[in-house]
């Protein structure tokens, strides 16, 4: 597989098969994940992996504002939690903003960690999609998250059991200009 195959035929998987994933292959794909770069080589991206009840609890607990997204993760063999360390992309060592795009970096840090994921997922033969909306109170209170961890998207994973099409994309010409 290609970088651009694992690119282009990536999608947001939302049904698998009941089928669990393996630790060790999990643990691979996060080490492939940490090649994911980060500002200031900060590295704040933390991954927690979800299963059994607790998983269960989250997708009757955390997703009333969208219950769908329930549904996948009661199906999906695992869910991947990912977190982050607050107050380190985009900080200075006294804690004030490194740039005016104040406290962003962090999520930036964390998507690019989140995609580099799934690549590394898919390129396994395993299904994901990166979740948004959900109760992130209460699923970090689940989770039992310290302090200083934000909880950045919440990503069922597990092997896929559809096989989507991929939604229509912007023509290049809407998305790149060029100027001089
Ligand atoms: C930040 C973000 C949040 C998303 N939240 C959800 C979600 O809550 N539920 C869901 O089913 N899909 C969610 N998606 C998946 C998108 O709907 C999906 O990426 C988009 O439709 C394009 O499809 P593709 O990933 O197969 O290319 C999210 C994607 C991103 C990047």
């Amino acid at each position: 597989m290609t970088a651009k195959e694992c690119i282009k035929e990536r999608r947001s998987i939302r049904k698998f098969k009941d089928q669990p994933v393996d630790h060790a292959l999990l643990a691979e794909i996060i080490e492939t994940a940490s090649y994911a770069p980060s500002w200031k080589h900060t590295q704040i991206t933390r991954y927690i992996a979800v299963e059994g009840e607790l998983k269960d609890k989250i997708a009757a607990e955390c997703t009333g504002s969208w219950p769908k997204n329930g549904e996948i993760i009661t199906q999906a063999p695992l869910l991947i939690a990912v977190t982050y360390i607050k107050g380190k992309s985009g900080f200075e060592r006294d804690g004030s903003f490194s740039t005016t795009k104040g406290a962003d970096w962090q999520v930036f840090d964390a998507g690019i960690a989140t995609q580099t994921f799934c690549l590394a997922a898919h390129e396994k033969g395993l299904g994901s999609v990166i979740m948004g909306i959900f109760d992130e109170a209460k699923a970090a209170s689940l989770l039992n998250l310290p302090e200083e961890r934000i909880l950045a998207a919440l990503v069922p994973v597990g092997y896929p059991d559809e096989a989507p099409a991929a939604p229509r994309r912007k023509p290049v010409e809407e998305l790149l200009s060029f100027q001089s």
